[in-house]
């Protein structure tokens, strides 16, 4: 478990995390979820005690992790993607590891076989491709069997079979007992991964819920409705707190109604439609919707191409 309170960092004027409290639970994945500076690496670099509260605290298993007998097998690390830069084979890399952390070496053997480097663990770690870094950085991280693991970005450079692999051990690693809490850009992947989210914009806590409920707290879903007389329609639905935004010629998208509802009314007014379903809203979109306040950097639409 990890319990975060009222944790704030500042980097000169920059407030990068700014009063944050949340528990990740064991047993399920949770998900850490917020636009480019959010505030994600350091707050994961602050549970990890790589990097220093400003103010507040991080208990992890119940303890100050730093004082614990056998850090490694309290709290497994991946920081963000940085290459190894070292001559040794991956294997030495995860025995000189294991050696000065009382790991068995068989350990390293299974963690190889769990990260897929079997075929490359007698080369250089340096020479490693991105997504083999981050392969290696995983072995790394459950080197110790750790009761809680952070992850920051761990699919970074991973090709969709790692990212597949990946989706299936954070489960298996939840499903065992651990608590395992992985932030992420990618939106669907984290949709069938997490059970619960952590949200955060300008290093402010945004939303912490399960994946559903941030979906429904960002608007949940909306009505496609698809007829011939769109003007007459929507101004058949308009009411207080109902958004009805037009669709090309003939259809609309409404917010605060049910499918029977508008077919109720359409019906009563013979309104003639064609189609009428639930647009269920995505991960992703919700993202957008709850974080768009708090993105710092927005890309701008103008993209010189340099001839
Ligand atoms: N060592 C540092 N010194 C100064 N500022 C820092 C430092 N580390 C982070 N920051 C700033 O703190 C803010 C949060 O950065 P952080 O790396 O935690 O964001 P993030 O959510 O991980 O973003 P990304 O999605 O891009 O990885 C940013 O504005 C960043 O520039
Ligand atoms: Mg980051």
């Amino acid at each position: 478990m990890i319990e975060v309170h009222n944790l704030s960092k500042r980097y000169g004027e920059k407030l990068a995390v700014d009063d944050v409290s949340f528990t990740v639970q064991p047993g399920i994945v949770t998900g850490f979820l917020g636009p480019n500076g959010a505030g994600k690496s350091t707050t994961m670099r602050m549970i990890a005690g790589l990097d220093r509260p400003t103010s507040g605290e991080v208990i992890v298993n119940g303890q100050d992790y730093r004082a614990s007998k056998a850090p490694m097998a309290e709290l497994g690390v991946l920081l963000e993607a940085k290459a190894v830069h070292t001559g040794r084979s991956a294997r030495n890399h995860l025995l000189a590891l294991a050696y000065t952390n009382g790991v068995s070496a068989d350990r390293v053997d299974d963690v190889i076989d769990m990260v897929g480097l079997h075929d490359v663990a007698a080369k250089r770690a340096g020479g490693f491709s991105l997504g083999m870094g981050q392969r290696l950085g995983v072995a790394s991280a459950l080197l110790g069997r750790p009761r809680t693991v952070v992850l920051d970005e761990p699919a970074n450079g991973l090709d969709p079979e790692g990212v597949m692999w990946m989706r299936e051990m954070l489960k298996d690693l939840a499903a065992q007992g651990h608590t395992v809490f992985v932030s992420s850009h990618l939106m669907s992947e984290m949709a069938q991964t997490a059970t619960r989210l952590v949200v955060i914009g300008r290093g402010r806590l945004i939303a912490d819920t399960t994946v559903a409920g941030f979906v429904a707290l960002a608007g949940g879903h909306t009505v496609i409705v698809r007829t011939s007389e769109p003007a007459r329609l929507s101004a058949l639905l308009a009411g207080p707190d109902i958004t009805l935004t037009p669709e090309g010629s003939d259809a609309l998208i409404v917010d605060g109604l049910t499918t029977h509802q508008i077919g109720t009314a359409a019906g009563a007014a013979g309104i003639p439609l064609f189609e009428l379903a639930n647009q269920h809203t995505s991960l992703e979109e919700a993202f957008m919707e709850m974080t768009h306040d708090a993105v710092e950097y927005h890309a701008t639409a103008d993209v010189a191409v340099a001839s």
